[in-house]
């Protein structure tokens, strides 16, 4: 039976970089979850002949939600689901389950890195027949009909057995299930020399990798430990749960304490790594050594072609702007095409469709290929763990091998959480507008070349898109600031620095940013106008 519900809209189903994401108190409110699906389903209309991927990582709310979502998807006339046993996906192998069966779209339930729980957050990714989230032209859609939304349709029947792989219906919708893992085993294999890999297992190669208690742990275990031959108790906190644990499941120096702790010990193992809730994300670690994210994607874009799939020659590669320079100059070094894009793996997509890049990747513990349309946490690890059984060296050697050729961007990120929205706005606004005053100015001893926002023109779809404002100083430093997209509540300023040197490659990151630092507050008046001495997190 099919049920038309009576709702009244709420205001703020606006959809930011990674999707829907609220506090899950705020989407268990009577009608938000179901106003949001049923705002896309409308704005993509025609359901009949439509297939769609849904699954989740795990987190608190999931089981209701994905009930739901069969419910109201059956009685808005979908086709067909294909869901996650259990309603597990990671986000990467939600992205191949859709790409592989040539899917309408797919739903992913989480808030990614956010804390889970009744106290932590909740939140919806909607992904197109693309494999990537949407763009914000349908976003801005969506968010619109949810303004003016009276009413959702929902199928009256109880709750779906979602335990077992296999197919059945509701009406006449399709439901599929199936194995999470699986798929996305083949996938990797076919991208990774897994022999080699085995090899360097069986000559006593260490490992950790932390699931944080998130949707990566089955997949982890899977590949590293039953496949490649890890041992047992390689992958910690490897069981999905509601709340995760208590834990934070954020891949960086802040929230991956046991990790790093592990890694900092005497008795470190050779190689440490961490996937944040949804598994797109990746932190990588050597022994009391850590890699930071913008030189990850320089490193991997450096062996490419060490790699079965990618071999015989990628088309290029991209970075987000914030991200640091690194990237750039293997790129120039590889003669590769070379983007830079807003912050969003949905940017990456029309180049990766247009095969204008393969690799991509931000600052913010995200790397990936075109093997799907979003960042992929495990992808990385097996990229890392293939350079280390190819030449030999430890994952610190390879990157001060890596510094040495190239030199090295000193790079950190500065968030400054918790502000106003209002305080955080004006403080754009007002620094928009000063920049072009800023050239010749010193600030901390630091010339300003120039200063602009950055502006994005889309090659493929012609789209124009400004996101963040960016300080270039002479000698190679810059300041980018912005503003999140992907808070629960309140605004964050972000505030990325870069300090690229040839010749100190020893120092401390820290350190080398500290003038930068300064310059960064000075000009963004960052402490008159929030009342914050520094940042909250450092990463
Ligand atoms: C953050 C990251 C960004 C990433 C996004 C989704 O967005 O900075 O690189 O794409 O999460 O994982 P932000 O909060 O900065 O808008
Ligand atoms: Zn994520």
């Amino acid at each position: 039976m099919i049920k038309t519900v009576q709702t009244t809209p709420y205001s703020d189903q606006k959809m930011g970089t990674g999707g829907l994401r609220k506090k899950t108190k705020v989407m268990m409110q009577p009608n938000y979850f179901e106003n949001f699906i049923q705002s896309i389903f409308n704005t993509i209309g025609n359901l009949q002949g439509k297939v769609f991927v849904v699954g989740g990582d795990g987190r608190y709310y999931n089981d209701k939600a994905i009930q739901q979502f069969i419910k109201m998807a059956a009685a808005n006339g979908v086709s067909k689901l294909i869901i996650g046993q259990n309603g597990f996906l990671s986000t990467p192998a939600s992205s191949n389950v859709l790409l592989k069966n040539k899917t309408d779209g797919g739903f992913v339930f989480s808030a990614s890195h956010n804390p889970g729980g009744i106290n932590g957050d909740f939140g919806i990714k909607y992904a197109n027949e693309t494999g990537g989230q949407i763009p914000t032209s349908i976003s801005d859609k969506i968010y619109e009909n949810s303004k003016h939304i009276t009413e959702y349709k929902i199928f009256e029947s109880p709750d779906i057995d979602l335990s077992k792989i296999g197919s059945s219906k509701l009406g006449d919708m399709q439901i599929e299930i199936v194995d999470p893992v699986s798929d996305y085993v083949e996938m990797m294999q076919q991208i990774f020399d897994f022999e080699s890999l085995k090899q360097l297992f069986k000559k006593g190669f260490k490992m950790k990798f932390d699931a944080f208690n998130a949707v990566t742990g089955p997949y982890a275990i899977r590949i590293f430990e039953e496949i490649l031959g890890a041992e047992k108790g390689s992958v910690i906190n490897s069981n999905p749960l509601p709340d995760f644990g208590g834990k934070h499941p954020d891949p960086n120096m802040t929230y991956a304490t046991e990790l790093l702790a592990i890694m900092n010990a005497d008795d470190a193992p050779d190689f440490g790594a961490a996937n944040d809730g949804d598994g797109d994300r990746n932190m990588i670690l050597g022994k009391k050594f850590f890699v930071s994210p913008s030189d990850s994607l320089a490193i991997l874009t450096d062996y490419y072609n060490i790699i079965p799939a990618y071999k015989n020659g990628i088309y290029g590669v991209a970075k987000s702007c914030p991200t640091s320079t690194a990237v750039s100059r293997v790129a120039k070094a590889h003669n590769l095409g070379y983007y830079e894009v807003p912050t969003g793996w949905k940017y990456f997509v029309n180049l990766m469709d247009s095969k204008r890049i393969t690799l991509c990747g931000e600052e913010s513990f995200g790397t990936g290929s075109s093997h799907i349309r979003e960042k992929d946490g495990i992808w990385a690890v097996l990229f890392w763990l293939s350079i280390i059984a190819k030449t030999g060296m430890s994952v610190e050697q390879i990157t001060r091998d890596h510094w040495k050729k190239y030199g090295r961007s000193y790079y950190l990120r500065f968030d400054f959480e918790g502000l106003e929205t209002t305080v955080a706005d004006k403080l754009m606004a007002d620094l928009e507008a000063k920049l072009p005053s800023l050239a010749g100015e010193k600030f901390a001893g630091y010339e300003v070349e120039s200063a602009h926002p950055f502006i994005y023109n889309d090659p493929v779809d012609g789209s124009s898109t400004k996101n963040g404002l960016i300080v270039n100083f002479k000698g190679g430093s810059r300041i980018v600031y912005r503003l999140s997209g992907t808070g629960s509540s309140g605004a964050t300023l972000r505030v990325y620095l870069e300090n690229y040197q040839t010749q100190k490659l020893d120092e401390n990151p820290r350190q080398m940013l500290d003038e930068i630092l300064q310059a960064a507050m000075e000009i963004a008046e960052i402490t008159k106008r929030t009342g914050k001495k520094e940042a909250d997190i450092v990463t």
